[in-house]
């Protein structure tokens, strides 16, 4: 229960809104984590009424999302909605804005700032409360909460850090990456850091490589115009993959505090080896699934990689020397997010085990989505012969062990995270333009004459070949555990 607090979502006639938004304030209010005195106002261009605004919401409730919504709590829940169309560009509307909440708040209350908008008008919303004196934390606490993408390269992240840094502080800024707010994600510290046996071969000694795999059945969709721009890249790798590199390498913490985390998060990126725009062939590779141009705003010569793999390498200590492999990709065999730690064979082999190096390694390997599990392989004797074995796994598996619905959308912890001023699932200015930092060179690298290829695949399958040769360079496979 957090204290009287007023949500502005900006953009809440568009997907995320109705997608994630309202269905997870929706969850909360019925989890009572909602405080009393709360209200949802829309500010979208669309002139709808608080009524078309309601309903289409409780229509997408009930039709995109898990929740399962009574009509009564959903019409105490929809008193709380109100709609206004505003024009982002116009001071107007924050002047606008501002005399709404003076006239239905109690005095005092916070407000959280959603920014659920397309990336241009970021600022322009910032500047506009800021110059309607919104953002100042003389009557309640005021945060914003801005979506991806967070920029488009180093420079430009970091002009718009700046920006931001005029008007607002740090504090009070929340940069969501949805990732975090999974629930297998946040249990990646946890298995790693609230257990003595893992911790102890987390490290070069016994770990031979990483695999993070985030695999998507659609393709673009309706998201052509912005996708076009952005490729997989700038959409997957430079936020989701990377955090979950991170989650994997990072140094335990001495508490489980936002900065505490966000400083050790920093500090594996840094240590990551550039990839540079002349290594691009040596250690990437990207595709583009069959049929792409021909989605609706795609150009028709458009060289945008809707598949990346590559291959990184953290200079420390516990890293040195162990790949780190990467992969992400649109309409391919599976939806899968997958992270497999493999582990070094045994030294010295004396039992028949199998020669093939990948069959008779151990293996950790988390499924985020869907299957959420953790498990582990290991050899095991196979009864009735003299000393045969065989790779065998130990399940774990979230919905068995908590219940069918234990697991609540990333979005729902991430709005509570911020009612409570929680920041840890968030990303600090400083990550952000680190991560730019990593994978400016190499969309630099791929718009060079050292440009990998950019292999045609056909959906439904696990990418171009070249990303298996990648792996084969080092005797290595991918492997996949997760989605069956
Ligand atoms: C978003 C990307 O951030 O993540 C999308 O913009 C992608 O392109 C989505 O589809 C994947 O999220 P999830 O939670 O479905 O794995």
């Amino acid at each position: 229960m957090v204290d009287s607090t007023t949500y502005i979502i900006f953009g809440a006639s568009g997907d995320l809104s109705r997608r994630k938004l309202i269905p997870s304030l929706f969850n909360l209010f019925c989890k009572k984590r909602l405080a009393a005195d709360f209200q949802i106002i829309g500010i979208a261009g669309r002139s709808w009424s608080h009524e078309e605004f309601r309903r289409i919401s409780h229509e997408s409730l009930l039709e995109l999302s898990d929740v399962k919504a009574g009509d009564e709590e959903w019409n105490l829940f929809a008193s709380h909605l109100t709609y206004y169309s505003g024009d982002f560009n116009k001071p107007e509307t924050y002047q606008f804005i501002q005399a709404k909440l003076a006239e239905m708040e109690i005095p005092g209350s916070n407000h959280i700032y959603y920014l659920a908008t397309p990336p241009e008008y970021f600022l322009e919303i910032i500047t506009g409360l800021a110059n309607t004196d919104q953002l100042k934390e003389e009557n309640g606490w005021r945060r914003v909460v801005i979506e991806k993408p967070f920029g488009s390269d180093l420079q430009s992240a970091r002009a718009l850090n700046q920006s931001i840094h005029e008007v607002l502080d740090e504090h009070q800024v929340y940069r969501i990456d949805h990732y975090l707010g999974k629930e297998t994600v946040q249990n990646i510290l946890v298995a790693r850091f609230a257990n003595t046996i893992f911790e102890p071969i987390w490290n070069r000694n016994y770990i031979d490589s990483v695999q993070i795999t985030v695999a998507e059945t659609v393709g673009v969709e309706t998201r052509g115009k912005y996708y076009d721009k952005a490729g997989i890249v700038r959409d997957m790798f430079q936020n989701h993959l990377l955090q979950l590199l991170t989650l994997v390498a990072m140094e335990p913490t001495s508490s489980y505090k936002a900065d505490a985390l966000r400083d050790e998060k920093l500090k594996v990126i840094s240590a990551i080896r550039p990839i540079l725009a002349n290594e691009v062939d040596q250690h990437t590779v990207r595709g583009q699934y069959r049929g792409y141009t021909a989605e609706p705003n795609v150009v028709p010569d458009s060289q945008t990689a809707t598949y990346a793999a590559m291959r990184f390498f953290i200079d420390n200590w516990r890293w040195q020397g162990v790949p780190f492999y990467l992969r992400s990709g649109k309409k391919m065999a599976q939806k899968v997010s997958e992270i497999v730690i493999q582990f070094k064979t045994v030294p010295h082999r004396i039992f028949p085990m199998q020669n093939d190096f990948n069959a008779s390694s151990n293996l950790l390997t988390m499924c985020l989505q869907p299957n959420e599990s953790i498990h582990l392989r290991f050899e095991a004797k196979v009864p009735g012969t003299q000393a045969d074995t065989r790779s065998v796994d130990m399940d774990f598996n979230y919905r068995d062990e908590f219940g069918p619905n234990s697991l609540p959308d990333a979005y729902e912890r991430l709005l509570l995270d911020v009612s409570t001023g929680e920041a840890s699932l968030f990303t600090r200015a400083d990550q952000t333009e680190l991560s730019w930092q990593l994978f400016d060179p190499i969309l630099k690298g791929w718009e060079s004459s050292r440009a990998p290829t950019l292999s045609i695949y056909e959906p439904g399958t696990w990418g171009p070949d070249e990303s298996v040769r990648l792996l084969g360079q080092d005797q290595c496979e991918w492997i996949q555990i997760c989605g069956g």
